[in-house]
């Protein structure tokens, strides 16, 4: 018998729509990007996000989610994570903008993130290690979630990229896994804690998740309740895979195979 925790973990009868759910929202997060120029406002990217998503079939999965009022989550520059689309807020040449995007498709969540630099300009090398560090912290976790290995595992290898690139750990948000919820257990920390956690196993969905700084580890949360930045001002990444735990390489759900 299967415990109750074990349950709402995916199970795998239900990965062909789990995988559809994964589709849409990756195919969101590669056109949003494209249709983004400097002198829009971060409401302007809500709704063109908005309409992504309608044509997907689907709907937002943020949208409400705790009282969350935006389509997706937007965060600029030392914004973390959260952010809300905002008609007062427009974003310029060079501005670091992280995307995060969740679906609900057919009753299932698909749930990924990136982070792009607006405009045509060349970022910083400072900027570029932040990118290029969030980006392989991501993959490094992507490659352990292998069947047999511990939640802890994932987040050791994060960590490692992190720690080589000289970027702060944002620890009070985290990965998680994904199914009908858009948060189910386990958390996965960008960090190796204590607990080596949960064993993973075939037909698991995590979606790993780094939020990465260039200064300090430290964020604070803004009077709107959601918005979190980094505490030291610094720039901050974050990208985001659904991925599949199988009896061999673990399958990334939100690529887009062409
Ligand atoms: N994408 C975030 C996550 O993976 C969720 C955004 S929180 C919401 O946990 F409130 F905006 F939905
Ligand atoms: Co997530």
């Amino acid at each position: 018998m299967r415990s109750e925790k074990e349950r709402v973990i995916n199970p795998e009868s239900s990965i062909d729509e789990i995988r559809l759910a994964a589709r849409a929202a990756a195919d969101v997060r590669d056109k949003l990007p494209q249709m983004i120029r400097p002198g829009m406002t971060t409401k302007q990217i809500d709704d063109l996000a908005a309409m992504l998503i309608a044509a997907s079939g689907g709907k937002s999965a943020f949208f409400g989610y705790k009282g969350y009022p935006g389509q997706i989550c937007i965060s600029v520059n030392d914004e973390v994570v959260h952010g809300i689309g905002s008609p007062a807020r427009r974003v310029e040449h060079g501005d670091v903008l992280s995307l995060d995007i969740g679906i609900e498709l057919n009753g299932f969540i698909g749930d990924n993130a990136t982070t792009m630099v607006v405009g045509g300009t060349v970022p910083s090398s400072d900027v570029q290690r932040l990118l290029d560090g969030t980006r392989e912290a991501l993959e490094k976790g992507v490659r352990s979630a292998l069947a047999g290995n511990r939640v802890r595992d994932i987040s050791a290898a994060v960590e490692k990229t992190a720690k080589r690139y000289k970027l702060g750990i944002v620890r009070e948000y985290v990965g998680h896994a994904c199914g009908r919820n858009l948060h189910e257990p386990p958390e996965i920390p960008n960090y190796a804690v204590r607990d080596r956690g949960p064993e993973l196993r075939p037909g698991m969905v995590l979606a790993i998740e780094p939020m990465l700084n260039l200064g300090g580890k430290d964020v604070v949360t803004d009077k709107d309740k959601w918005t979190v930045r980094t505490r030291d001002g610094s720039i901050s990444a974050h990208f985001e895979h659904m991925v599949l735990v199988t009896n061999n390489k673990p399958e990334i759900l939100t690529w887009l195979k062409t």
